[in-house]
């Protein structure tokens, strides 16, 4: 989720902007960027129930359109970017947390960097990461699956573009705890933190930037004579090769600060949940140890399924009808229109409540035919903002999993599915609480 969004956008609609017609105003429901709210996604689903399935939240400054009819939802991912922007609807939410100067002249975005060709240079990393991962492991131990996940996507992450030497060492280090400190992902996995986050006027991130333009400098300097082994860094590098040293230096660094940050949005979690899933489910696990690609692809999209609690949504800029199904709504600018993937994703037909990759026909949700609109369940988007990293992203977690169940045997410490954190509305769900496995190398089952 990242785009380029006009920082100099100016707030132009004084009064409140009026949809026509008037869907039902949920009333005393927030979004808890605005209000304290324990619980966003079971408040939003209190409010379907009350006002059905197309209703507007006012929350602080803002006007939301939630739908969740079939209708609303498939008329949702065709709205034209130029009207409804995912872009800056995006922005409006990371810039609660991340510095505005992230966003200006960025030259390379996260959409330039998943052609055919790149994929295969991500997937050497993944297998580079996860050798260094099971170097880190040992032959036994113990882990907390998100915390282990997060940092085989740093490895993944900072190998693939972050240039010469920033997934080794003490520069990967470096910087992993500055993107941690950075993560644009808290302003929807912790919203109710970012009030503070405004009150410290971003020092901390402000902070980290510096410590991760520092850190991709000093790749930027390595880079002459091993570009070819850095094709996405250098490829960065070369999109700022008509500015002076520092300028260029500070561009390219932003850019890949920026893509980052969005790949932390979804793949950690998600891995981490594929991994959980599998532990919890010893069919499957034992097929995906013995090198079943196929299943462990349509595991993985069905844990994203079940995880998913991402808020979709399009801020209007010019204006849009909306086509719900019981009516057309003419939605003005200054509205976000939204739906939620929690509240569709598992209920949208019979059965959908349950963990089963034979959900999946590869790719596709196997029995789209039941449900009232094909869109109504999702892992990674629908229409033109769709997830461009949707293939690199199957292919890590996969080849991640088959690894590591093939080397390891696990044991976790949970008897029940873990639950996510309840202030997260975006992305997929983070756990509350820690998920520690033991795990032992295989070959060493039979040792003492
Ligand atoms: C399992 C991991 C991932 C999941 C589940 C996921 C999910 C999604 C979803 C649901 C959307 C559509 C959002 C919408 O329509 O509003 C999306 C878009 C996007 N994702 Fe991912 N994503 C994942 C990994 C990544 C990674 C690793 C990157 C890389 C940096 C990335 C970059 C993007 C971008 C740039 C878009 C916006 C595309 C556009 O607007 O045209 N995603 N993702």
């Amino acid at each position: 989720m990242i785009f380029e969004a006009p920082l100099r956008q100016k707030k132009v609609f004084m009064t409140v902007p009026l949809i026509s017609p008037m869907p039902p105003v949920a009333s005393g429901v927030g979004l808890p960027w605005d209000a304290p709210i324990d619980d966003p996604v079971s408040a939003l689903d209190g409010a379907r129930r009350s006002f059905g399935d197309t209703f507007v939240v006012d929350s602080g400054e803002d006007r939301y359109l939630f739908t969740f009819s079939p209708s609303g939802v498939a008329c949702f991912y065709g709205l034209p970017e130029d009207r409804a922007s995912k872009g800056i609807a995006d922005w409006r939410m990371l810039r609660r947390k991340l510095p505005d100067e992230m966003f200006v002249g960025r030259r390379v975005l996260p959409q330039h960097l998943f052609g055919r060709e790149d994929v295969t240079t991500y997937l050497a990393n993944v297998e580079l990461a996860v050798d260094a991962t099971i170097d880190e492991l040992g032959s036994a131990g113990e882990f907390d699956v998100f915390g282990m996940a997060r940092r085989l996507g740093h490895r993944v992450g900072l190998a693939s573009w972050g240039g010469p030497g920033s997934a080794v060492g003490e520069r990967f280090d470096r910087l992993v705890r500055a993107f941690d400190t950075l993560d644009g992902a808290e302003s929807f996995v912790h919203p109710d933190a970012m009030s503070l986050v405004a009150a410290s006027g971003k020092s901390a991130e402000r902070g980290a930037l510096g410590v991760i333009l520092e850190e991709l400098g000093e790749s930027r300097q390595e880079l002459p004579g091993v570009e070819d082994r850095h094709p996405l860094f250098a490829r960065v590098v070369a999109a700022w090769s008509d500015q002076q040293a520092a300028e260029g230096m500070i561009g390219s660094g932003l850019d890949v600060a920026l893509i980052h940050v969005a790949s932390m949005s979804n793949l950690f979690a998600a891995l981490g949940w594929h991994l959980i899933d599998l532990i919890g489910h010893p069919a499957e696990c034992a097929r995906v140890r013995s090198g079943d690609r196929r299943l462990a692809e349509t595991c993985a999209l069905e844990s994203i399924r079940m995880a998913q609690r991402s808020i979709m949504s399009r801020y209007v800029v010019k204006p849009v009808e909306l086509n719900v199904g019981s009516a057309v709504h003419a939605v003005p600018p200054g509205v976000t229109v939204a739906t939620l993937l929690p509240l569709t994703n598992t209920s949208a037909a019979p059965g959908l409540d349950a963990w089963d990759p034979n959900h999946w026909n590869r790719r596709r949700l196997a029995d789209g035919s039941k449900l009232a609109a094909a869109e109504l369940v999702t892992a990674f988007g629908h229409g033109r903002h769709s997830c461009p990293a949707q293939p690199f992203s199957l292919s890590a977690m996969t080849l991640a999993s088959t690894r590591l169940l093939a080397e390891y045997e696990f044991d976790p410490s949970w008897s029940r599915r873990p639950y996510p954190v309840v202030a997260q509305i975006g992305g997929v769900a983070r756990s509350a609480l820690p998920c520690h496995v033991r795990y032992r190398r295989c070959r060493d089952r039979s040792s003492p």
